[in-house]
This record gives structure tokens, C-alpha cells and sequence, in this order.
């Protein structure tokens, strides 16, 4: 056999199997639960941080300038933001409160608490229609 068209083929396939195709009802009603269990759980810790949770510096916390992350417009990034003066994810404002208003250290883009500050915001907002870049 041709061994660049068989590596090519086998390239291919593995492909494939990483994109998951052909997988796509690979999984049960268990696993639908259980990741939306799993999801709720990031919520539900953003919501505590959120809501006087999160170790600031000087004590203020995020709902007391955002009550119920309002005013906050996730459907709105990545947009223009003037304090940064460039175009920012979401994340890179949530840090620019730690800093700014809560005096505190900024988060890594990963740090779960940050992913969990971006699933309440975004759950509180579910529903709202994507308009990146709006003012
Ligand atoms: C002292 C008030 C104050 C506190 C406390 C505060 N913020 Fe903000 N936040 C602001 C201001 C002011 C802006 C800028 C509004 C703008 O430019 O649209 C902002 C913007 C934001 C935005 C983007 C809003 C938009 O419409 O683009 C997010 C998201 C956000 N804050 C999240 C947080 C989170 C999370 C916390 C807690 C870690 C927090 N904020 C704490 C005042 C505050």
C-alpha cells in the first residue's frame, strides 16, 4: 500500500475522532444531569463570590455597584472598554473591578473563581441576545 496515502488516511481519521464525530449521542441522560449539576455548582460559588464572597481588600464586593449582576452586560464583550482602551473579554473587566474598586490582586484568566464569577454573571443575564462590541 501507498504509505503516505495510508498515513494520510489514518491523519484523518484521528481527526475525526478528536472532533468527536460520529459520537455525537454518545452520551445519557446521567451524564446530561451530572454536567448540569456540575454547571450549577460554578454558578452557585460566582453567586457567593459575587455577593460579599470574594476576599477583598478593603471589603467592598461586586453587588454593591452591581445588585444581581446587573449593569454588567456579558452579551456585550469582547467591546471598546476606556479603562483598558482596547478591545477586552469580559474577565479582563472583572479584573479591572478586583483592582480598581476592591483593591485586591487581579485573577488569572483560568483561576476557577474567575470562571466562576463570568457563569453567574452570564446565568443571571441567559436569555439576552449576543451583541458583541455594543455600548
Ligand atoms: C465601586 C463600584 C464597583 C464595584 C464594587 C464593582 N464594580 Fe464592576 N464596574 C464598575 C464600574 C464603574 C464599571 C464600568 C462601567 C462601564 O464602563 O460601563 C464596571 C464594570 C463592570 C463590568 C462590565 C460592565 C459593562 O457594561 O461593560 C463587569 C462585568 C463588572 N464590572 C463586574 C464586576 C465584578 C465581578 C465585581 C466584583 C469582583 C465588580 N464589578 C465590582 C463599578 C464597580
Amino acid at each position: 500500500m501507498n504509505v503516505s496515502r495510508s498515513t494520510g488516511w489514518m491523519a484523518a481519521t484521528a481527526a475525526a475522532l478528536w472532533l468527536g464525530l460520529g459520537q455525537a449521542d454518545e452520551f445519557t441522560q446521567e451524564d446530561l444531569q451530572r454536567w448540569n449539576q456540575e454547571f450549577m455548582e460554578v454558578v452557585k460559588e460566582g453567586d457567593r463570590l459575587f455577593h460579599g464572597g470574594f476576599p477583598s481588600k478593603n471589603t467592598v464586593s461586586c453587588d454593591q455597584c452591581h445588585p444581581n449582576a446587573t449593569n454588567t452586560h456579558p452579551e456585550t464583550y469582547p467591546k471598546f472598554q476606556k479603562q483598558l482602551g482596547e478591545v477586552v473579554p469580559m474577565w479582563r473587566m472583572i479584573n479591572w473591578c478586583i483592582e480598581n474598586p476592591l483593591e485586591s490582586e487581579p485573577l488569572p484568566a483560568d483561576d476557577p473563581r474567575m470562571t466562576a464569577l463570568q457563569a453567574y454573571i452570564h446565568w443571571e443575564r441567559r436569555g439576552a441576545k449576543l451583541e458583541p462590541g455594543k455600548h
